[in-house]
Order: structure tokens, then C-alpha cells, then sequence
């Protein structure tokens, strides 16, 4: 059959909010693997097929329409999957690779070709042009020995919960190559957008409580970041700087998240509002952290982590830092302060706030050019992954996965995982406007003060 049938539905708020976000570069989601076995890529794509089989979602298109007035998405799933692998040989990845020469800070090359894939952006303006949701390239690098295997998605498809799943699938799918495949379509349409899911009653509110909510989201957001600007003229893109500790150094920070009764995202929080302070002796100062919630087991109906697209909410929170407050003090006071929003259900109740804020933003430049709406964005929920067996298996040494998050959003956006018991984190920022050296010493900091207040949580 050569006509591909296709079907679609409109994206919701949420989606609509990730699609004019990634115009400006904002919203793109790379997943890399270092791998140390040759790839068979006929087979590759293979895996990749049937992945775009379970899920509607990476098999569809952005369709785009314009009026005069306003500009509409839709997705359009395809019936079959159609993803073609890219593939770059050594020289191509030798240029990449060049660029980062003579910086200050040396990176690895899966970090460095991750960073280039988090600036390449299909989906810029592409009206009248229907653009795939899901990407995927082959990177082969200059020691001949290894490769780096980048999937690249639109955020309006790709949280972080389906970012995860996607890499447990693949590597099950790449692990069981050799056994007869039988391609069989599971899910045949995309699942609805996050908003005609909310349960009932959560999702409304007062008219005057919204209009409070958004006035202190407008007048308070997006002054709250309070790093210092090192370039706010020049084109912006994303970069990372990773932080690993070790698993001694892991268990006692995640022995401490126990003892104080919260998750880790409240220990990583005040690690990073202790950081940003540490500069600024003697004053207070108020700092803006948003806190993403995968909402999919409280949907009606649920929806499980088998099911793609984006169904996180962002719940914003503003704190006062005065300087010398104790780790476990205001890791517990931040995290406090999320948990009461959520079980207020604010994440529910202010999504539609958040995603007119977002437009507000994205419509005015001028504002986010030089005002951040947070310094900070963090997961509730931490990525557990003991899959290390199962990657060795099939040749991944190593790999790194985030969202671009430059032209609109936080100063930094961490992605933590706990892999094999030690604590994993990518933490993206938008360059220029910060330099490498600097958030590598505030990510230095955080590390040492993660570190530190591991071993003094008893006492605490
Ligand atoms: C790579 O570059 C070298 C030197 O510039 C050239 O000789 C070679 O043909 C190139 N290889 C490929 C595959 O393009
Ligand atoms: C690196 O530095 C050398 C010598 O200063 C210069 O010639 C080269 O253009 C620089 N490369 C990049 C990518 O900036
Ligand atoms: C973990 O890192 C700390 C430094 O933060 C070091 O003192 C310790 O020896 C390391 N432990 C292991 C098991 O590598
Ligand atoms: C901090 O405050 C103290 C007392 O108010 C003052 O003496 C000191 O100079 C201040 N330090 C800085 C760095 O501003
Ligand atoms: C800071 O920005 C300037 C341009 O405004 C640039 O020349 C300089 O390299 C940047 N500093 C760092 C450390 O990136
Ligand atoms: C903290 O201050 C030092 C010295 O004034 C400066 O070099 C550094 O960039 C600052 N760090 C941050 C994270 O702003």
C-alpha cells in the first residue's frame, strides 16, 4: 500500500504552549547514547519501527496553518511508520567535535554531540511544511570504535516519563533483534491532550482566584532568577554541564531526603538556591523554582507510562534565601512549599495560567530576553535507572537525555537520574547569556553542597 492513511486531533493548551515555544528554540527533547558495538542500522530502524507501531504519537507529523489572526497546530499520525535514520560519518562529527576546542571547560564528545542536537531545530517556522515529531541520527565518531545514537522530539511529544520509557523499549527492542519480528499496530491514535483529561472538578476555579493567580505569576515570575547575565545580545542556544556523584556520596543525600521526609527535587532545589546566594552576602533575595509533575496516574482516565506525549504540569514557587540557611532547613521549606501547591492541586488548577504566561512570554522577547521566569526548573520525581545490565548488553556505555530550554524558561533546567546508585543530573542553561565557566562553578558548588550536607544530616 503506497497511500499512507492518516489521522490526527488538535493539540491542546499544553502542546499549543510547546509548539510556539519551539520557534524560538525552547522544548527540544534529545535523548544520546554512546554505544561501543557496531550498529546493524537496518536493524536499528527496525527497533525504531516498531516503536513508532506502539505509539501514534512518534509517528505523526506537526501540521501547521496560519490566518491572519492566529496560527493552529495539529498532529497528524500516520498509519505505518516511516522513520529514516540519518547517518553522519567521521567527518561530519570531526567538525562538530572542532567547535569546542579551545574552550576553557573540556566536554566529553557524547555531551558535545548531545549539545549539538539540542540546537538543531526542525520545527522553527515551518507553515505549510507537516514536520515529523520524532527524529533519529547516527553519529560516527573519530576513534572509529564508537558511535553516538541521537533521538531528537518534540516536546509536545516527549516528557520526561516518555523520554525514559522510550530508551526501556528501545534497548528491549534492540536486545530481542534476533527474534521474529511481528510488526503489529498496537495503538492506532494518539491519546487526548492533557487538559480533556484533568479530573472534573480540579480544573476550575474562581474567575477571581485566577485573576489573582495571574497577576502574581506575571508581576512575581519573571524577575526571579538573579544570575548574573553574561551575554543578553547574541543569539541564544542551549548547553549542559552534567554533575555526578558518587554512590557513597549518593546514598548519604538520598539517606538525608529520608530522614527530612521529602523527595530528592527538594535537596537538589535548596542545593541550587544555596549556590546562587553563596555570591551575595548580607542581602535577601527571592528566586523563582518551578517544579514538574507528571500528572498521568491522577488523569481520568489514567494514563500510563506506556502512554507518549507531554503530560507533566508546572507548579511555580517563589522563596526568600537570606544566606545561611542549613541544606536540610530549606530543602525541607521549598519542598514543603510544592507539596502544599500540589495537593491544592495548583498544577491543575493554573494550567491554563501557565500556559497563557507562556504565550505572554514567548509574544514579548524583549522580556524573556533578559528576565527568566525561574532559576530553576526540577522533576518531583527522580529517573531510577538500574537498566545497566541490559545497556552493556547491547553496547551503551553511556548516555545523557534533556530539553532544550533557551528562548523562554528557566536558567536551568535539571534532569536527574539515579543510575546504578549514583546520582546523575544534566542541567541545561541558555548560552550566552550564561557562560560555561560560570554555571559549571555554580554546578561545582551545588555538587559540594549536596556532598557536604550528606554528611551532616543526622546531626541536622
Ligand atoms: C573526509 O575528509 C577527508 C579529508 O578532508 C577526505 O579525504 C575524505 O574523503 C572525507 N571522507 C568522507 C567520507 O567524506
Ligand atoms: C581556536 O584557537 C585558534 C588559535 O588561537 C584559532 O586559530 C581558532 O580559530 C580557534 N578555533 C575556534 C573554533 O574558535
Ligand atoms: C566519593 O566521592 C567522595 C568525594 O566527594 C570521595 O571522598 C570518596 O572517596 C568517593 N567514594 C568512592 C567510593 O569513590
Ligand atoms: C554585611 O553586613 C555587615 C553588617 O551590616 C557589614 O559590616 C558588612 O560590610 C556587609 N558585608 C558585605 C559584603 O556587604
Ligand atoms: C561573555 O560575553 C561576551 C560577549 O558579550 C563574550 O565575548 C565572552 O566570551 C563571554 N564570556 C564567557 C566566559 O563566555
Ligand atoms: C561569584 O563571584 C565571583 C567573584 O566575584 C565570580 O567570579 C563568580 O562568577 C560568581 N559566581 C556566580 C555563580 O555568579
Amino acid at each position: 500500500m503506497s497511500t499512507v492513511e492518516t489521522k490526527g486531533r488538535n493539540v491542546g493548551g499544553t502542546e499549543c504552549s510547546w509548539c510556539k515555544a519551539i520557534r524560538g528554540g525552547t522544548g527540544i527533547a534529545v535523548l544520546s547514547l554512546l554505544i561501543t558495538k557496531p550498529i546493524d542500522i537496518s536493524r536499528f530502524q527496525t527497533s525504531l519501527h516498531k516503536l513508532q507501531n506502539s505509539h501514534p504519537i512518534l509517528r505523526s507529523k506537526l501540521h501547521t496553518s496560519s490566518s491572519s489572526t492566529d496560527t493552529t497546530f495539529s498532529f497528524l499520525t500516520s498509519h505505518t511508520p516511516f522513520i529514516k535514520i540519518e547517518s553522519h560519518n567521521i567527518n561530519v562529527t570531526s567538525n562538530i567535535l572542532a567547535k569546542n576546542k579551545n574552550d576553557t571547560v573540556s566536554i566529553s564528545p557524547l555531551q558535545q554531540i548531545m549539545e549539538h542536537e539540542l540546537n538543531r531545530n526542525t520545527w522553527q517556522d515551518r507553515t505549510g511544511i507537516d514536520t515529523d515529531m520524532f527524529v533519529a541520527s547516527i553519529y560516527a565518531m573519530p576513534d572509529e570504535k564508537t558511535w553516538v545514537v541521537v533521538m531528537r522530539l518534540h516536546v509536545a511529544a516527549c516528557d520526561r516519563t516518555t523520554a525514559v520509557s522510550l530508551l526501556r523499549e528501545l534497548l528491549v527492542l534492540m536486545k530481542d533483534e534476533e527474534k521474529e519480528e511481528n510488526v503489529v499496530v498496537v495503538e492506532d491514535v494518539v491519546p487526548l491532550a492533557i487538559e480533556d483529561l484533568v479530573p472534573g472538578r480540579k480544573g476550575k476555579k474562581h474567575i477571581w482566584a485566577r485573576g489573582l493567580d495571574v497577576l502574581s505569576y506575571s508581576v512575581n515570575s519573571f524577575r526571579f532568577t538573579n544570575l548574573k547575565f553574561n551575554d543578553t545580545k547574541n543569539a541564544r542556544f542551549s548547553q549542559v554541564v552534567r554533575m555526578q556523584l558518587n554512590q557513597t556520596d549518593t546514598k548519604r543525600v538520598l539517606d538525608g531526603c529520608k530522614q527530612s521526609r521529602i523527595k530528592l527535587c527538594g535537596a537538589i532545589t535548596a542545593a541550587g538556591l544555596m549556590a546562587a546566594h553563596s555570591n551575595k552576602t548580607n542581602s535577601s533575595k527571592k528566586y523563582g523554582i518551578i517544579t514538574l509533575t507528571d500528572c498521568r496516574s491522577t488523569l481520568d482516565p489514567p494514563l500510563s507510562n506506556h502512554n507518549f506525549g507531554f503530560y507533566h504540569a508546572a507548579i511555580l514557587n517563589n522563596h526568600v534565601i537570606k544566606g545561611g540557611e542549613s541544606l536540610w532547613e530549606l530543602a525541607k521549606r521549598t519542598y514543603g512549599a510544592f507539596a502544599n501547591s500540589k495537593n491544592n492541586d495548583k498544577h491543575f488548577t493554573d494550567m491554563a495560567d501557565m500556559n497563557f504566561l507562556m504565550s505572554k512570554a514567548i509574544e514579548n522577547p524583549g522580556l524573556t530576553s533578559s528576565l527568566r521566569t525561574s532559576i530553576m526548573s526540577v522533576f518531583e520525581d527522580t529517573v531510577v535507572d538500574d537498566d545497566g545490565m541490559m545497556q552493556q548488553e547491547v553496547g551503551v556505555e553511556d548516555y545523557m537525555g534533556c530539553a532544550s530550554v533557551h528562548g523562554l524558561g528557566p536558567s536551568m533546567g535539571i534532569f536527574d537520574t539515579i543510575r546504578d546508585g549514583r546520582l546523575d543530573c544534566v542541567c541545561v542553561y541558555p548560552a550566552p547569556l550564561h557562560a560555561r565557566e560560570q554555571m559549571q562553578e555554580l554546578i561545582n558548588k551545588m555538587k559540594a553542597i549536596l556532598i557536604e550536607g550528606g554528611k551532616t544530616y543526622e546531626e541536622y
